[in-house]
């Protein structure tokens, strides 16, 4: 809110792995999110469906523990705020009794509006999420841009205004137009964010293994690169089989050498060498 107030945009990345966390922290960032799309990024599934609040705990337990002083939102998974609102306040309190995130993310409109009441009723911070939501691409007709045509642009519109009066902290706009962008940021009073939905608004996100150049089964338009890790990790992992296979890696530096006398050692050797008698 004071980064908003101060017009000040707010910068952040997905993480799920305590590495990353710390660098992130190290580089400055504003807010991470420990998204369910590490079911995709990091586990290999073909959706964010598959993934449990089993792995979300974890992730988000690895990413706090990578970066202690920075803004984490963990992501709730398909199923575990949906069925009831009490279902919503229990997995929502999982998240800061194990994980100590600060906020958690859910996705969808007025559908969820009474899960973001009852979650804020409890005492916790919901940020929504709007757009394209990849829990339901199945009923959007895949992972496709959303709010271009007047008709499901003022569908956001209202959803977004139900978010912000259901007690929502902050929202995230994912692949919407920037003109829509523009107008549900200066409408609601709480930040609005950017995942591919341009600007203006309060900051941007991008998921770390975009724009790392980590995540290769496919790029959104919208993502900048700004590292190709994949490169980087495949050619050393290339030298590495190369020198291995060549006898060039372990040398002296890489290795421990004796305590005792060679002598001593020589004879350890000898006391199982039976092949001489
Ligand atoms: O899981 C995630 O990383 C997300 C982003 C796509 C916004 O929810």
């Amino acid at each position: 809110m004071k980064m908003k107030k101060d017009g000040e945009q707010a910068a952040w990345i997905t993480a799920y792995d305590y590495p990353t966390a710390s660098f992130a922290e190290q580089a400055g960032m504003d807010l991470i999110l420990v998204g369910d799309s590490l079911g995709m990024v990091v586990l290999g599934y073909e959706s964010t469906i598959p993934v449990t609040m089993a792995d979300c705990i974890s992730h988000c337990q690895a990413v706090r523990r990578g970066a202690p002083n920075t803004w984490i939102v963990g992501d709730m998974p398909f199923l575990s705020y949906q069925i009831s609102d009490q279902d919503a306040v229990g997995n929502a309190g999982r998240f800061h009794k194990e994980a100590s995130v600060d906020c958690i993310k859910l996705e969808g409109g007025r559908r969820v509006c009474s899960k973001i009441k009852a979650i804020t009723d409890a005492g916790m911070l919901v940020m929504g999420h709007i757009g394209l939501t990849p829990q339901s691409s199945g009923q959007l007709g895949g992972f496709k841009a959303q709010g271009r045509d007047v008709k499901s642009a003022k569908d956001l519109i209202i959803d977004a205004i139900a978010i912000q009066e259901a007690g929502a902290y902050a929202l995230l706009l994912e692949a919407v137009p920037p003109e829509l962008t523009g107008f549900i940021a200066q409408k609601l009073k709480i930040p609005v964010y950017s995942i591919g939905a341009g600007q203006p608004c309060d900051g941007q996100l991008l998921i770390c293994g975009d724009m790392l150049g980590m995540f290769e089964t496919f790029t959104p338009k919208f993502v900048k690169k700004y590292a190709n890790i994949a490169e980087i990790e495949v050619n050393a992992f290339k030298q590495y089989i190369n020198d291995v296979k060549s006898g060039q890696f372990p040398t002296d530096e890489h290795v421990y050498h004796i305590l005792d006398g060679k002598e001593e050692f020589e004879n350890l050797f000898k006391e199982f060498d039976f092949s001489s008698r």
